[in-house]
């Protein structure tokens, strides 16, 4: 449909709703399970609701629909909303994993196939991405996340839109994204869920809605208010957020949706004293649809006839929600036919999964060469852990709708990849990773003695993140670091492979193990390739999407900080136990620095190890200086000097040397996923434009300043290779 004709039909049918249909189209209903019509039926008849959420009864949501569609006065179908947030009954690695592949194609193509096993259920519209930037790992809601970048967050962000919207939203197999949760809830105060943020509009700009910026850019049709207080105005009653950036400064079309019950929440924050009036601050801020709450069905027609709401408020909202209908196809479509998609779980579905969770494996430590294992030379393996065949917890956080049925655990993926040459022997050695008890731990060691090496399955469950799921210690829970300790006794060679829905601190295990395989929770098909890492089928490719702390203290550490005026380095910091007590304070060297921790994080963004080597020479820039309406090419050759074939992510960071708000030490602006065989050498190249520096300045518009820059490109966002260049100012 054309925006023109499609504007006239919307138009032409807000003219012939009630106020009564109008706020019914605002209202998001929860409605689970196969009877759902005998609940909620006579409402949607009346004309009392739009959208539901959580029915995943195809033949129920059929029923729902068809009585919206035949038996409502006006026969808007209905919206049907679903939490799909890495995958549906097939289970992709957790969205921090994917972040990790740094491959936007695979992180679309892991977000249709979601798509087309959720639409086969009925559903239209999934409550994802979730691109809040967040620079906290006890939060969490990091696994949900793409990471600590803004870049990376926006570039993959924009590929899950993509992978769930497709070429054109209302193809088969298309769902409407929901890009969440507006704005800043990352930022929660010391990673409690739920907890206050305080962002500087500065640094809102700059970082949190960026992302945003970028996916409704792409076209997302909805976005989600989030549950957190912003600068003292809840986003769900944050005009400046809905009415200023996303609708004036963005053009935005779509629909922004509560998060559930969010709006009667805004007493409870403060910001209002009842129902009545947290329903006309969401309205009056912006927010088009309540998820789940009552306030806008119980007072908006009230603040209507009073004057509060201008009907104005009301028509523009139902506008939106109305576009995204006609968009989605459903006035033509509205029924589900799941015969005419792909069955959940197909061999295409998992093979996705498999790649993506290969891709996700973050190699983090391997002392010499103690990965890849050799099948050969292998007679025994000990596979110990309470993660090592836990078809459910390696799905991780948000798989309402996951298949456990379609994993295949590291166990499995180890006795399938290695057959009946290699003995593999197995010993959960704790119920759970937060156990304490370690009786079973002699077991274990015993095992582990007999076994030419070892591979320790270790981490959180899945219940440790996601929603509400915070943690203020992150280090491996329950008594894991003794089970570690003890195998180390064996004198055996130990792997150890970290599930885990947030990076977690890693110090007291850390020289106990001879190689540590990061796979965050890794999906259905992690097994699988948890096992071709460990062998060398594959050498590990996956970049942290987010810098992970030496200890808890050090958070939030992320590698775009700000210089300071007294930066650290390696000759200004002295250690704790080295302080010598009676020296002067200024032989520390007064700079920004950790007495215990120092400056550097355990693992730097950007970081991960390969089975090759890679070098990286021949920076070369196409200029000196360039301007606006001018492409600069920054080029470096990498080179495979290792002895397998491999992937690896070719990062690109620049530095804005003077700026009129100070600048990132380093900014990420460019990436790109490559493969060499060994001895292959290849020019990757990069092209920048001034607006990719541009940035928002002192009086928070963006701007394009010129000045000097430095650029890097490497491995991570610790590369060395360096050039730099001028941006002139406009001629
Ligand atoms: C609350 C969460 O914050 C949000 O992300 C989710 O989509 C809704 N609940 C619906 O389940």
């Amino acid at each position: 449909m054309s925006a023109t004709s499609s504007d006239a039909t919307i138009a032409d049918l807000v003219a012939r709703m009630t106020l009564e249909e109008k706020i019914g189209q605002m209202s998001q209903v929860h409605a689970e399970g196969p009877d759902a019509a005998h609940h909620i039926g006579d409402a949607i008849r009346a004309g009392r609701i739009g959208a539901i959420l959580n029915n995943v009864h195809v033949e129920t949501v059929n029923e729902l629909q068809r009585i919206a569609v035949e038996e409502s006065r006006l026969g808007i179908p209905l919206l049907a909303g679903r939490d799909v947030i890495h995958g549906y009954r097939t289970v992709f690695p957790i969205p921090l994993g994917q972040a990790a592949t740094w491959n936007p194609d695979l992180v679309r193509e892991g977000a249709s196939v979601a798509a087309r096993e959720a639409a086969a259920s009925g559903i239209n519209w999934t409550f994802a991405p979730m691109i809040d930037i967040t620079r906290d790992p006890r939060w969490g809601r990091i696994a949900e996340s793409l990471g600590e970048d803004p870049f990376l967050a926006s570039e993959l962000g924009v590929a899950m839109v993509r992978g769930f919207q497709g070429d054109r939203l209302g193809d088969r197999g298309t769902i409407a994204a929901c890009a969440k949760h507006f704005a800043g809830y990352g930022e929660a105060e010391s990673g409690r869920d739920y907890a206050t943020t305080n962002i500087p509009e500065n640094e809102l700009r700059n970082v949190h809605l960026r992302p945003f910026h970028a996916a409704v850019n792409a076209g997302v049709s909805t976005l989600m208010a989030s549950f957190s207080d912003l600068n003292g105005v809840p986003a769900s009653g944050n005009e400046f957020l809905m009415r200023q950036v996303l609708r004036q400064e963005w053009n935005f079309n779509g629909f922004v949706v509560s998060d559930w019950r969010s709006i009667d929440q805004l007493s409870i924050h403060g910001l209002t004293a009842n129902d009545r009036e947290s329903a006309a601050a969401a309205a009056s801020a912006g927010v088009d649809m309540e998820m789940a709450g009552h306030t806008y069905v119980h007072h908006l027609a009230d603040l209507v006839h009073s004057g509060e709401i201008p009907i104005e408020t009301i028509d523009a909202a139902v506008a939106n929600i109305l576009r995204i209908k006609f968009e989605l196809g459903l006035f033509e479509r509205p029924y589900t036919d799941p015969s005419a998609l792909p069955p959940a779980g197909s061999d295409f579905a998992l093979s996705a999964a498999r790649r993506a969770a290969l891709q996700s494996l973050v190699l983090l430590k391997n002392d010499d060469g103690a990965l890849p294992l050799a099948a050969d030379e292998l007679a025994s393996l000990a596979v110990i852990g309470p993660l090592a065949d836990a078809p459910y917890e390696q799905l991780g956080t948000w798989i309402f709708d996951g298949d456990p049925g379609l994993s295949v655990t590291p166990l499995e993926g180890i006795r399938t990849l290695l057959g009946e040459g290699v003995e593999v022997r197995y010993v959960r050695a704790m119920e759970t990773s937060r156990s304490r008890d370690p009786a079973p731990f002699a077991e274990a060691e015993e095992v582990a003695r007999q076994s030419d090496a070892v591979v320790l399955f270790l981490g959180e469950e899945s219940i440790l993140s996601g929603e509400a799921h915070s943690r203020a210690d992150i280090g491996l829970p329950g008594a894991q670091a003794e089970l570690v300790h003890r195998i180390r006794q064996t004198g055996k060679p130990v792997i150890a492979v970290i599930m885990a829905g947030r990076p977690l601190t890693l110090g007291n295990i850390l020289d106990h193990v001879d190689a540590i395989l990061y796979a965050w929770h890794p999906g259905s098909m992690g097994g699988a390739a948890i096992a071709d890492i460990l062998f060398g089928v594959e050498s590990p490719s996956g970049k942290l999407p987010v810098t992970f702390p030496k200890m808890v203290g050090q958070i939030p550490i992320y590698y775009s900080q700000k210089n300071t005026g007294k930066p650290p380095s390696p000759d200004t910091i002295v250690h704790i136990d080295d302080i010598d007590a009676r020296a002067p304070q200024t032989s520390l060297g007064m700079t920004a620095f950790h007495l215990d921790a120092g400056y550097t994080p355990q693992w730097e963004f950007g970081f991960g190890l390969s089975y090759a080597a890679f070098d990286y020479g021949k920076l070369e820039l196409s200029a000196p200086s360039f301007r606006d309406g001018e492409t600069l090419t920054v080029s470096a050759e990498v080179e495979n000097t290792g002895k397998v074939e491999a992937d690896e992510v070719v990062q690109l960071y620049v530095r804005d040397l003077v700026g009129n708000v100070t600048r990132p030490v380093r900014e990420l602006k460019g990436f790109r996923r490559i493969r060499l065989a060994p001895g292959e050498k290849q020019a990757v190249a990069f092209e920048l434009e001034a607006s990719d520096l541009a940035f928002y300045g002192r009086d928070n518009t963006l701007i394009v300043e010129p000045g000097e820059f430095h650029v890097w490109v490497g491995g991570s966002s610790n590369a060395t290779l360096r050039g730099e260049f001028r941006l002139e100012g406009s001629e």
